[in-house]
């Protein structure tokens, strides 16, 4: 009622104070949202092929800002964090870190971002995803990633010491609280039971990672659900001639018996009938995406890229969820700024 009788020079300075946030809108719609690489095992954050990947993500969208994930600003030393280290701590770390680039947060202080993980990069991008208060992906896409984990570890090169190191480490202790904590790899190993056919005990007790993540201890995270089913998009790429990810479909959620070699799809397993992890949710909305790469592990296709990268990155559309939001919120300003207006009166 008070509001009828504004005096028109109180009612525009509302509207001034509300209408920046209106007109944000239309300029936001064509920026790009902004992108995070993780890269996998034995890459660093700097190296020139993970460059070349972002330059041409800039093409297809000129102005994305990109952030190259790392646990170290020294790329030796973030080359050994993909070998060594907790990976929760690292995960905590990176939320941190992309917290405090103001190139990456709103003016709420909120990430909003599309994400992109090669191999184990990709189950990292999921873990910070459900981690990190205040961040969310619209499109999340992997490459040859171990959703599902890995049921032997990966071979290493004749020279490669830190792997080596790493794979000595984990022969038989696997499951050690020394070795959860600190080799990279152990943290996303799964077995399974034999007799039963379900995630071992040792798993289930002792995996410092991704039966936390998978939501597949008994407590399970609400908000780990949320964060997934939250997403427009999460495509999983699986290459096709993959030996170094065994097995290869844990690209896809998929389950595979080690000793014969059947898969149960991600669709057919109780983690998802059950909806544990929100995907099943993702799926009904059409956001969940199986598809392949041919070659070998990470032997990347220019032309595959450039179909995911157009696909699933740069600006927000007008009819997504996120644009209703800022809607939603820009709403909320003008409320706040009429209210202000009230109380002055
Ligand atoms: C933000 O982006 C600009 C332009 O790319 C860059 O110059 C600046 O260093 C970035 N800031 C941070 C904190 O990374
Ligand atoms: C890894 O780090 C987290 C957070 O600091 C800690 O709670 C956890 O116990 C560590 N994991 C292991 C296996 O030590
Ligand atoms: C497999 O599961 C069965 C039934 O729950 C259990 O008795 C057995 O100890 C388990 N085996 C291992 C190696 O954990
Ligand atoms: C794998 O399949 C065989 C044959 O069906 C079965 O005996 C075995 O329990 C299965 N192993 C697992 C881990 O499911």
């Amino acid at each position: 009622m008070r509001l009828l009788a504004l005096p028109s020079f109180l009612a525009s300075l509302a509207l001034t104070s509300a209408l920046p946030t209106v007109n944000r809108l239309d300029s936001d719609e064509s920026k790009p949202l902004p992108l995070l690489i993780w890269h996998g095992l034995g890459d660093t954050y700097d190296a020139d092929g993970l460059r070349e990947t972002g330059k041409l993500v800039e093409q297809l969208h000129p102005g994305t800002y990109i952030y190259y994930v790392r646990v170290a600003e020294s790329s030796t030393e973030d080359r050994t964090g993909t070998f060594f280290g907790n990976i929760t701590t690292q995960i905590a770390q990176v939320c941190e870190d992309v917290h405090s680039d103001s190139n990456l947060t709103g003016t709420d202080g909120e990430i909003r971002a599309d994400a992109l993980g090669f191999s184990q990069g990709g189950q990292f991008l999921r873990g910070l995803l459900e981690r990190c208060d205040g961040l969310s992906f619209r499109s999340l896409v992997t490459f040859g990633s171990q959703h599902n984990g890995i049921q032997q570890f990966p071979a290493c090169s004749d020279y490669d010491f830190l792997c080596k190191g790493a794979t000595n480490l984990i022969k038989g202790n696997a499951w050690t609280d020394y070795v959860q904590n600190r080799v990279v790899p152990a943290q996303y190993y799964r077995t399974l039971n034999e007799s039963t056919g379900l995630p071992s005990q040792d798993y289930l007790q002792h995996s410092n990672f991704l039966a936390d993540v998978n939501n597949e201890r008994s407590a399970r995270s609400r908000v780990y659900a949320d964060q997934v089913a939250s997403m427009e998009n999460f495509v999983m790429y699986v290459f096709e001639e993959d030996v170094t990810v065994i097995p290869k479909e844990s690209g896809w959620f998929a389950e595979v018996n080690g000793t014969t070699g059947e898969v149960t799809p991600l669709r057919e397993r109780q983690m998802y009938k059950e909806d544990w992890l929100g995907l099943k949710r993702l799926d009904e909305k059409g956001g969940l995406q199986f598809k392949k790469h041919p070659n070998g592990h990470m032997q990347l296709e220019d032309k595959i890229l450039v179909d995911a990268f157009q696909a699933y990155f740069g600006p927000e559309s007008k009819s997504n969820s996120g644009l209703v939001a800022q809607t939603a919120d820009a709403y909320e300003r003008v409320q706040d700024a009429v209210r202000e207006v009230k109380d002055y009166l």
